[in-house]
Order: C-alpha cells, then sequence, then structure tokens
C-alpha cells in the first residue's frame, strides 16, 4: 500500500487525482490538502507520495517543503523551468533516497504521441504539428505541442534530416503557423474540443497521421497513477512521464 496526499485537492485536477487515488486498491489517500493547509500535514498523514496540481507560484516551494519533509513528490503543475529544475534535482542530493517527477503532460496518448513522432520523424520529408483546444485556453501553441516539435526538430537533426521543403515566399498573415525549432505548428480553437494534437508526417505518395485526443480530465489520471506508484523506487528527479514508462 502507497499512501498518497494530494496537494490542491479542491481544485479541477486534484478532485480527480482525490477521487482516482480513492479508486485505486494498492493506493491509500492519507491527505486532501489546499492552499489553506501547511504541506507539513502530508508528513503528518504518513505520506510516503505527495501528488500536487497547485499553482505555479506555490509548485516549487511545495515540492522543496516535500523533500525537506521526506515524501515522494509528482507534479502536473506547470510553470517550471531549467533553473527551477536544477534547484530541485540539487536539493535532492541530501536526500538521495526521495524520487521527484514533473511531468507537463500525463495523459498516456500525448506521452506516447510525442515519442511515436520523434521516432517517426527522420523517416519523412515533411513534418507539421497541429494541436486542436477548446477556446478558452489562453497559450497558443500548446506546451505539448512545443514539445513535440522540439522532439521532432530534435530526432530530425541528430539523423541529418534536412528541413521540410515549403516554397512560400509570401505570407503576410501568418498562415503558415508558428515555427519551433524549424517545424511548423498550427494552433485550432474551436469550441466542443478539449485537447488534441495531429502530427502530420509526408513523404512522396505516403502519409503519417499520429493523433491523440483527450476528452476529460480522468485521461490525465492513469498517467498519474502511473507517476505515484513509480516515483518510490525511482530516486532523483525525472522530467516527464516517458521517463518511467520504458519506451
Ligand atoms: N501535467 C498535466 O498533465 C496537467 C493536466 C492538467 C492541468 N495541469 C496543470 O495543473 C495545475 C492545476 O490545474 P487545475 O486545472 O486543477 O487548476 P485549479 O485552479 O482548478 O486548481 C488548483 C488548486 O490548487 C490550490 N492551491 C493554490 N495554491 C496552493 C498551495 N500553495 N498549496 C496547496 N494548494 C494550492 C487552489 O486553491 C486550487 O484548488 C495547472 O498548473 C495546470 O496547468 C497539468
Amino acid at each position: 500500500m502507497i499512501t498518497v496526499a494530494v496537494l490542491g485537492a479542491a481544485g479541477r485536477m486534484g478532485t480527480h487525482v482525490v477521487n482516482a487515488v480513492g479508486a485505486a486498491p494498492d493506493l491509500e489517500l492519507v491527505a486532501a490538502l489546499d492552499h489553506s493547509d501547511d504541506v507539513a500535514q502530508a508528513a503528518r498523514a504518513g505520506a510516503q507520495v505527495a501528488v500536487d496540481f497547485t499553482v505555479p507560484t506555490a509548485t516549487e516551494a511545495n515540492v522543496h517543503a516535500l523533500i525537506d519533509l521526506g515524501i515522494n513528490a509528482v507534479v502536473g503543475t506547470t510553470g517550471w523551468t531549467e533553473e527551477s529544475l536544477l534547484r530541485v534535482e540539487e536539493h535532492l542530493r541530501e536526500r538521495p533516497e526521495l524520487g521527484v517527477l514533473i511531468a507537463p503532460n500525463f495523459a498516456l496518448s500525448a506521452v506516447l504521441s510525442m515519442r511515436f513522432a520523434a521516432a517517426a520523424a527522420r523517416y519523412f520529408e515533411s513534418v507539421e504539428v497541429v494541436e486542436l483546444h477548446h477556446p478558452d485556453k489562453v497559450d497558443a501553441p500548446s506546451g505539448t505541442a512545443v514539445h513535440t516539435a522540439r522532439g521532432i526538430a530534435a530526432a530530425r537533426a541528430a539523423a541529418g534530416i534536412a528541413a521540410s521543403p515549403d516554397a512560400t515566399t509570401h505570407d503576410p498573415d501568418g498562415a503558415r503557423g508558428a515555427v519551433i525549432d524549424g517545424v511548423h505548428v498550427h494552433a485550432v480553437r474551436l469550441r466542443g474540443l478539449v485537447a488534441h494534437e495531429e502530427v502530420l508526417l509526408g513523404n512522396p505518395g505516403e502519409q503519417l497521421t499520429i493523433r491523440t485526443d483527450s476528452f476529460d480530465r480522468v485521461s490525465f489520471m492513469p498517467g498519474v497513477l502511473l507517476g505515484v506508484r513509480e516515483v518510490v523506487r525511482r530516486p532523483g528527479l525525472a522530467v516527464g512521464l516517458d521517463s518511467y514508462m520504458d519506451l
């Protein structure tokens, strides 16, 4: 039995995590904390793992507090930078038995899609990314699309593949989309959608489409539970759920 605390338990994601942990036979929810609670309550309740879905301004301080308390952390909150990740990595050296997983996307379909796209990228002449989201999303392109494009670009660079062919010389309105590390990324905002992404890979006479669809926040829960089960036996900092997935 792994004992679990949830930070941000009253939030949209936190509510789902509380339910998912409560329903898992091998996990026990021992603390459900939100912004007015002291993180130390997680230790007093005997939590081995804390799941953080709070806010970007709070998450780093939470993780450092958890490390001091001797609690492993699974973090879905956004806003992490190279510098803040480095600070966690350094702090963990004082507690080499602890694990921290920071994952910008817990949807297994999205994580796999990014990995499949990077694996396929060098076999195709052309590649573009289309991300499609609900119209209440404030940032574009999505963090996942940026991550996808970077993974594709790195795989193509490592294999010595030239840029995707494109004869466009006139595009005053930006119809060719954003360009992330040389990969074109297009953002669609449409009522009725949740979170979706397509990677289009083209060669003469053939196309591969890799598509991922998140229809509901429950789509993140299998990944969160995987993180909780693995973090207790993987000391150190892991960034991205794929590092736990033996892909
Ligand atoms: N990694 C992923 O797969 C994934 C998926 C969805 C959302 N997110 C991210 O997760 C975060 C939470 O998203 P949400 O939609 O649940 O937000 P939300 O606003 O619904 O919930 C955040 C909760 O955190 C609480 N909170 C704020 N400060 C706190 C603190 N110091 N300690 C404890 N609780 C605190 C708030 O009161 C609120 O209940 C965001 O950063 C979001 O971008 C990540």
